[in-house]
């Protein structure tokens, strides 16, 4: 059913459920077509609630029955729930209803992937199994047993009996329904144990497919180290006898946290080395850890309401991401964060899809799983962390974890942990919550008789439904640089709480050279009209490794915006800068890979744009070109021996020496490539024997117009792996020449492998047309087109994807009247389709613009 008119869900409208829920009791008689679902709910009265009418969600259910205390009772029922009479006391509500989980393609409910049965409920998607009280404030202890013939039966908790037929589970820890959980297949198991820190004893299991059981040591590992680090770093230790892992390969997302039965998208999961490369082994280790974390930042304590999504996921990104940083390296981590953020939450941030960390209002909670809500969300928890420092952020997580546990919180809750921790007042950086937007702190420089003073001003531009903005908190980490390159004062944090303010440092023999935003202190933009030969000295002396790379970034952006905009030759301090960087062998190749890293073309076209210029997709991309070929050219000499010092001989190993050092024979490679046109690559290729050095080697024959026997033998080789074949789909779009990108998308999609209900398929083709920035903005508008015509087609099958996807077209403001009215003319396509779903009317709308 679709809305004509989608409401509006506020959150000053929050108010407690009529009941509270006692013990909820499933049985599952599972059948693809027609499970059914008999639910035993004990419900009272809620003391702390005005309003007591009986409302359940449920949604594309078949009621067969209904009682109250075993009597049988006939409820309104309509396509969003059910309303019902109940007695002014604690009652028993059980009703029978049936689901057709095989013809469920929207992934959200109970629905099939490859004949198993599998559940994702989170958000709102447990009102897709049975009646009940949907939302994450009512919390409840849950009994399941599940009747079917399939080998292997899981559930939330902890078993409790199993036999011919059947398994029942109970899980003792009360949950909201988004953390319920059900899988039933034929799977293969991957066990193993773990002691936590108090002497317990949890049986760890990863189920897989049969085929896939080789694919899961990896992810097993990246377990028990995250069960390990959440006891040594946050005192948490697991609370059930058993962690369960399932891998399906139909999944909307990367993969969640329901209680002690986490459910992964298999490319999140599955990892070997002739199949996954280095970024995914580093990937897939992260999103274990994120979804274990889950268990105490998400779990055992949950969010009240929608609105505090960030409460959960800022925080749980921002402990995964501390994870890496331990696991692997700091500095890289924070690099490749920066520029993830910059990549994909700025433009959201900037553009019509705008909206808080903690948003105030939706139509559909799935279109807020954001970059803004998790990755600058994470980075409010870093800010916060760096105000209070790390002893205070302990004691407040400690206090959050005593005072909280067993509640569904909200982020007053949380930042009132940190003001009775620190005894702060956190009112001024509660802002950071509210307002949509990156501030821009612009700097200005002064410097007499010893003293150097510092001017930070800060605005941040309205945003849809925020004209006005009030200042932030904003910490800024400085630290400044002598003439000789020595540091002359230490990393300091200049709290920016007025519009603007003047900090002074004293005591300097010379004018200084300031790193400022050191580690990228805060999430915003900073301007500051340096020269080039400033951007260069930090370039080789700064001692924080994130502002050293930033100054190369700034380099590399400021050089191709000249050969954008006046046609300048590339600029000789980069070049020479970051040559001399990848000369110094004291760095960690990742760093030195990450060095050699140019600005995206998107990041460029948001530059520019807001520099008061109209970007032009192939001029972004031609001076792009311009300046790689012009790098291989300047290093052509260092190249050869710097991608042979990246070789590595040991056996494969995913951990972050081999892969630093593989980053750093990737990026080499692809700059020998335009000197020898592709000679290396061929020979690299045909010696490849793990999928980091095979795919990076076809990346580069195909960048160079060459890999078509490669790609074919590719193909030929992993055509039964269905996750090699996602990247095979991937890499021909991301790569193609923007001449081609949408002809090659297009072709893709004919192929017999393009199984487009399944989101990874989907997303490798059009995920990577919308990220081939030229290829997708060529001036025909064909790319446009084609990603148009396919979200139409999906939206009907899985709404949530379909959805996601059209963020693609969210930069479309920024683009010259033809880009524009030719990009307008698919937006009204879309929405003028008709039962459009309402996720996909939500963005659609808001992309479009009041
Ligand atoms: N809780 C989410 C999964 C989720 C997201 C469910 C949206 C329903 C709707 C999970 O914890 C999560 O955040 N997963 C991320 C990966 C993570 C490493 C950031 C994902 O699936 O992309
Ligand atoms: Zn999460």
């Amino acid at each position: 059913m679709r809305d004509a008119a989608p409401t509006t869900i506020y959150l000053k409208d929050y108010t407690p459920f009529g009941f509270t829920v006692d013990d909820v009791h499933l049985t599952f008689d599972l059948s693809p077509n027609a499970t059914r679902v008999t639910s035993r709910i004990t419900f009272s009265p809620n003391p702390d609630a005005a309003d007591h009418t009986f409302f359940l969600h449920g949604e594309e259910l078949k009621l067969i029955r209904a009682s109250i205390d075993g009597q049988p009772v006939l409820p309104n029922v309509t396509d969003k729930g059910l309303t019902c009479d109940v007695p002014n006391a604690p009652f028993v509500w059980e009703a029978e209803v049936e689901v057709d989980p095989a013809g469920n393609t929207a992934l959200e409910g109970l629905y099939m992937s490859n004949g198993m049965y599998c559940t994702q409920c989170e958000a709102e998607g447990f009102r897709k199994i049975t009646y009940y009280p949907d939302r994450p404030d009512v919390m409840s202890t849950f009994t399941v047993r599940i009747n079917g013939t399939e080998k292997v039966m899981l559930s939330n908790g902890n078993p409790t009996d199993q036999g011919d037929g059947f398994a029942e589970w109970h899980d003792p820890w009360p949950k909201p329904a988004y953390l319920f959980a059900l899988v039933a297949g034929d799977l293969i198991n991957h066990p193993d144990r773990f002691t936590t820190k108090s002497g317990k004893d949890v049986e760890l299991n990863i189920w897989v497919r049969p085929g896939d059981e080789g694919k899961c040591a990896f992810g097993m590992e990246a377990l028990k180290k995250s069960m390990t680090w959440d006891e040594d770093v946050y005192g948490r230790e697991y609370d059930l006898d058993v962690f369960n892992i399932v891998a399906v390969d139909d999944f909307n997302m990367g993969a969640m946290e329901n209680k002690g039965l986490n459910i992964f998208n298999s490319s999140c999961v599955l990892a070997s080395p002739e199949t996954s490369t280095d970024d995914n082994f580093e990937r897939i280790e992260a999103i274990i850890a994120h979804e274990y974390f889950h268990n105490w930042t998400g779990n055992r304590i949950t969010c009240r309401d929608w609105f505090q999504l960030c409460l959960k996921e800022g925080l749980t990104v921002f402990r995964d991401a501390q994870f890496t940083a331990d696991m692997r390296s700091e500095p890289v981590k924070r690099i490749r964060d920066v520029i993830d953020l910059r990549g994909r939450q700025f433009p959201e941030d900037n553009g019509p899809l705008s909206h808080p960390v903690r948003p105030e209002s939706f139509v559909e909670i799935n279109n807020f799983y954001t970059a803004t809500v998790y990755e600058k969300g994470a980075e409010l928890i870093g800010m916060l962390k760096t105000l209070v420092g790390d002893e205070a952020y302990a004691k407040a997580l400690d206090l959050y974890f005593d005072r909280h546990d067993g509640d569904a919180a909200t982020i007053e809750d949380w930042l009132q942990v940190f003001a009775d921790a620190t005894g702060r007042d956190l009112s001024q950086f509660k802002r950071w919550y509210s307002q949509a937007g990156t501030p821009r702190v612009a700097v200005s420089e002064d410097y007499s008789e010893g003293t150097y003073t510092l001017t930070l001003k800060q605005s941040t531009p309205a945003t849809p439904g925020q004209d006005t903005k009030q200042p932030q908190v904003i910490p800024v980490a400085v630290g400044l640089l002598g003439p000789n390159g020595d540091e002359v004062a230490e990393t300091r944090i200049l709290e920016l709480t007025e519009a603007e303010q003047t900090f002074t440092f004293d005591g300097l023999a010379a004018k200084p050279t300031p790193s400022i935003l050191r580690g990228f202190s805060a999430p915003v933009i900073l301007e500051h009209d340096t020269s080039s030969a400033q951007r260069a000295f930090l370039l080789s002396h700064d001692t924080d490794p994130f502002n050293r790379w930033d100054a190369g970034r700034s380099l590399a952006r400021e050089t191709l915006l000249t050969m954008i905009t006046d046609g300048a030759a590339p600029s000789g301090a980069y070049l020479d800068g970051v040559q001399a960087v990848l000369r110094d062998d004291t760095l960690d190749p990742a760093y030195r890979a990450l060095m050699l890293g140019l600005p995206g073309q998107s990041e460029l076209a948001a530059a520019l744009h807001d520099g008061g210029t109209t970007p032009d997709p192939q001029a972004i991309w031609s001076a792009t070109e311009t300046l790689r070929q012009a790098q291989a050219q300047h290093m052509q000499d260092l190249l050869p021996r710097l991608h042979g010092e990246a070789q590595v001989s040991a056996p494969y190993l995913p951990d972050a020496d081999q892969s630093g050092r593989r980053a750093l024979g990737s990026a080499t490679l692809s700059l020998i490539t335009r000197l020898d046109g592709g000679a290396l690559a061929a020979a690299e290729y045909a010696k490849a024997d793990n999928m980091t050095l095979q795919l990076s080697a076809l990346g580069c024959l195909i960048r160079a117009g060459k890999g078509e026997a490669e790609l074919q033998a590719f193909y030929d080789q992993w055509k039964d792996d269905r996750l090699v074949i996602d990247k095979w789909f991937g890499l021909q779009v991301s790569l193609a020449d923007p001449e081609h990108t949408a002809t090659v998308a297009q072709t893709l999609t004919q192929h017999a492998d393009f199984n487009w209900k399944n989101p990874n398929r989907f997303r490798a083709v059009f995920g990577a047309l919308a990220m081939n920035h030229a290829g997708f903005h060529h001036a025909s508008g064909t790319a446009y087109e084609l990603l148009a015509e396919w979200l139409i087609q999906l939206d009907p099958v899985n709404p949530q994807t379909t959805a996601r996807m059209c963020s693609a077209f969210q930069t479309w403001r920024r683009y010259d009247e033809g880009r524009q009215t030719l990009i307008g003319a698919q937006l009204d396509r879309i929405a003028a389709t008709p039962q459009l779903s309402r996720d996909v009317t939500e963005m659609i709308t808001r992309i479009r613009g009041a």
